[in-house]
């Protein structure tokens, strides 16, 4: 296992949720951590609530110009993750939803093939590359078929890359429900919506996007490990 002391982490997607606990975790491992989102107000609280000395810059993984001067302003890194939601989702059956509502859910995939395209000739030969998927992609539920389209390229995405950019090595690590920003929707009902929506797992909660931070940490420092999907994700797959 490799240790993350003094290596260089990035972040895109930083500055909340699964990757705020990421960049935690590095941080916290001793890692020189840069993170990055689109809007100043993420950056502001994620700086307020950060207790480690982390790097935040603003870039967006539909801006290619934002990325290619983060990447160029940090230079080598060890390791890269994508956990950028960065795409607008329609729940509901694949036959009533317009084709632009549809293939906007796809704007996350095209999102991490940037973050990707730009990012990976920065990443040091025994580097990594972890991109966020979600269950969905191997869980089908009426209403999801954009979720799981959008999961099932991204895992196929890691796979197809890890043969081509070998020895550097790439992963997704897959989520169940999280108690994040994402589902703030909800408003004052979400605690009870999450809690409904996992009764039935076998872990029986929502998870803790720390416990998806562990996933994505083990992606990064286990050696031998490309191409492959880690799920996190309280036994969703299996109820
Ligand atoms: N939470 C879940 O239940 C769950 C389940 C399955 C999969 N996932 C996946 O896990 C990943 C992380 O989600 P989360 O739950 O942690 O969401 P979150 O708390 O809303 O965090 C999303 C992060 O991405 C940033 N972001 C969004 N669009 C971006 C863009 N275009 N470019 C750069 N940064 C962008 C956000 O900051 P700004 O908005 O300021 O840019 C924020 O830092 C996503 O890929 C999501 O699809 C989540």
């Amino acid at each position: 296992m490799q240790n993350l002391k003094g290596k260089k982490v990035v972040v895109i997607g930083g500055t909340s949720g699964i990757g705020l606990a990421v960049v935690n975790a590095a941080a916290q491992m001793g890692a020189i951590v840069f993170a990055a989102g689109r809007s100043q107000k993420n950056i502001d609280k994620a700086r307020t609530s950060c207790s480690y000395s982390v790097e935040f810059r603003t870039a967006d993984t539909h801006d290619v110009d934002s990325l290619v001067k983060l990447f160029e302003e940090v230079g080598e890194i060890d390791h890269l993750v994508s956990a950028a939601t960065g795409a607008e989702r329609t729940i509901a059956p694949f036959m009533q939803q317009s084709a632009e509502q549809f293939s906007a859910a796809f704007e996350k995939f095209w999102g991490y093939t940037h973050v990707v395209r730009n990012g990976e000739p920065y990443v040091k030969e025994n580097g990594s590359i972890t991109l966020i998927s979600g269950t969905p992609a191997r869980k089908y539920k009426s209403g999801s078929s954009s979720l799981s389209c959008t999961g099932g390229a991204v895992e196929a995405f890691v796979k197809a890359l890890a043969i081509e950019i070998a020895p550097k090595r790439i992963n997704a690590v897959s989520p169940g429900l999280i108690d994040t920003a994402m589902w703030d929707g909800f408003g004052d009902n979400k605690q009870q919506q999450l809690a409904d929506m996992t009764a039935n797992i076998p872990l029986g909660r929502a998870g803790l996007p720390e416990e998806v931070a562990n996933g994505v940490i083990f992606a990064m420092t286990t050696n031998y490990a490309t191409g492959t999907t880690i799920d996190v994700e309280g036994g969703m797959l299996i109820s």
